[in-house]
């Protein structure tokens, strides 16, 4: 497995533009479920989780072409799709245990095919990550879910021999830990194609809900309200062919805006959702970052917009920061382990409390390893800043821990290696080389070089 090698210190200066966004790409690839006709993306970023979405799609009887761009500034490449055989309607579970994403197929193939089986994804490395709210809110449409064998069968019950379709109902998407995302693009997704008016009470009101939202209405979906917590959809009884582009990523933005900040950079990001970015901007102004992003610009504009983000506090260090993982418009959990690594060389006592994934803390012991003063009460860290860290091999078995670790080591002190880069691969398209371009020393070992 590859790994990075990273000498630390190096102050990041340059451009660089934001991807396409990984978490609205996904759902919005499996809207090809639901229509016969051409479903073109844009701006898709080359990850490995859109690549295993590429593979499950092929999987359930779509024929996928994807387009790279070779440009490392481009925001992403073209997916071209569509659905040719609308027999097979099985996620199994080689595919669906890589990337939990692929229960997104799930509301779309059950709305379209009338059934879909789709293997229950176990838990990983952020948590538990159960999916009731998924099942019930598609209950709730009139579905028939049991389990078998590790899968969820979904079927909706035949009318007098025929097919039958989702009927609309009001539906609850809240949980103890806030309303789920994907839930949400699920039963919204699911809703298009029912029989009457869904009203999904509590839904999740994240950008990438609003991108799917938008995605869907281009191919003729009548929805209301995504974005609050109220979506009302009106459905159809058939989608069109769409060609749209993937909002930016606001989790990749926020990484580099972290980058900027733990190296005392300046750095000014293009194509970046600074609109759906304000709880992180402003804990990472209130840590003495200055931000520049046009905040007088219409909406539309901040999610596509020009940031500058500048850390050199001269002579100093960062301020210690209070941060709370929330649903939007919230502090992101995504971008709680970046930030942590930042406060990890603030001056003074920071709080971190991630309440979605009361257990997305892989990254502390491996900050400790750098010289990290960190103690974890529960879903609380108290990052205690110190001067400096030192660089160490350090490893985590989650995408964003692996951001992390990647900015403590371009701050610390001598060579960090950050093992198992796959994860980050998952989620950061070509981060090593992007880095170089903005000045870090940051070298990619593959694992055959590394044997030799
Ligand atoms: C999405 O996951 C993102 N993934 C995650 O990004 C992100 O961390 C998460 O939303 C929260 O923002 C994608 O978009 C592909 P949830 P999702 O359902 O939708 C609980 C990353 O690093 N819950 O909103 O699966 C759940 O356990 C990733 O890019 C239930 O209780 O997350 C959690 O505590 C990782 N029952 C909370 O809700 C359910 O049925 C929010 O989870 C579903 C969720």
């Amino acid at each position: 497995m590859d790994r990075f090698d990273i000498r630390g210190g190096v102050r990041l200066a340059g451009e660089l533009t934001i991807k396409g966004s990984k978490n609205a790409a996904l759902p919005m690839m499996t809207a090809t479920l639901l229509t016969s006709e051409p479903v073109i993306l844009r701006d898709v970023p080359d990850l490995a989780d859109i690549r295993n979405m590429h593979r499950l799609l092929g999987e359930l009887g779509c024929t996928v072409e994807y387009t790279a761009s070779d440009d490392i500034e481009a925001p992403g490449g073209v997916m071209r799709m569509q659905a040719t055989d609308e027999t097979i309607s099985h996620a199994r579970y080689e595919v669906v245990r890589t990337m939990r994403a692929s229960i997104s197929t799930l509301g779309p193939m059950l709305a379209r095919r009338g059934a879909a089986r789709v293997s229950l994804p176990g838990g990983c490395a952020i948590g538990e990550r159960p999916v009731d709210l998924h099942l019930r809110g598609l209950t709730a449409l009139g579905a028939d879910i049991t389990l078998d064998s590790g899968d969820i069968i979904a079927r909706i019950p035949r009318v007098g021999g025929k097919r039958g379709r989702l009927r609309g109902a009001r539906v609850f998407m809240g949980g103890p830990f806030g309303s789920t995302v994907l839930g949400t693009a699920n039963v919204m997704a699911a809703a298009t194609l029912a029989e009457g008016t869904t009203v999904i009470e509590c839904a999740a009101c994240e950008p990438e809900i609003v991108d799917m939202a938008n995605l869907l209405i281009a191919m003729g979906a009548r929805i209301e309200g995504a974005g609050s917590p109220r979506i009302t959809v009106h459905g159809v009884s058939e989608l069109g062919g769409v060609d749209y582009r993937v909002m930016p990523d606001r989790i990749e933005a926020g990484t580099y805006m972290c980058a900027a900040a733990i190296t005392g950079g300046d750095l000014t990001l293009h194509n970046c959702p600074a609109d759906s970015l304000m709880a992180h901007m402003d804990r990472l102004q209130q840590m003495g970052v200055t931000l520049q992003y046009g905040s007088n610009l219409p909406t539309a504009d901040l999610m596509r917009a020009r940031c500058r983000v500048c850390a050199s506090v001269p002579g100093g260090r960062l301020l210690p920061v209070e941060a709370t993982t929330q649903p939007h418009p919230g502090f992101p959990t995504d971008l709680q382990a970046q930030l942590m690594a930042v406060a990890c060389l603030a001056d003074g006592n920071s709080v971190i409390t991630e309440r979605i994934f009361t257990e997305r803390f892989l990254h502390v012991a491996e900050l400790s390893r750098m010289g990290a003063q960190l103690y974890r009460q529960g879903p609380t860290v108290i990052v205690s800043g110190v001067p400096r860290l030192k660089g160490a091999p350090v490893m985590a078995s989650d995408l964003r821990a692996s951001a992390c670790l990647v900015l403590a080591g371009l701050a610390a002190e001598g060579t960090t290696v950050v093992n198992r880069v796959y994860h980050l691969d998952r989620g950061y398209e070509r981060m090593d080389e992007r880095l170089r371009a903005l000045g870090a020393d940051v070298v990619r070992v593959s694992e055959k070089e590394a044997a030799v």
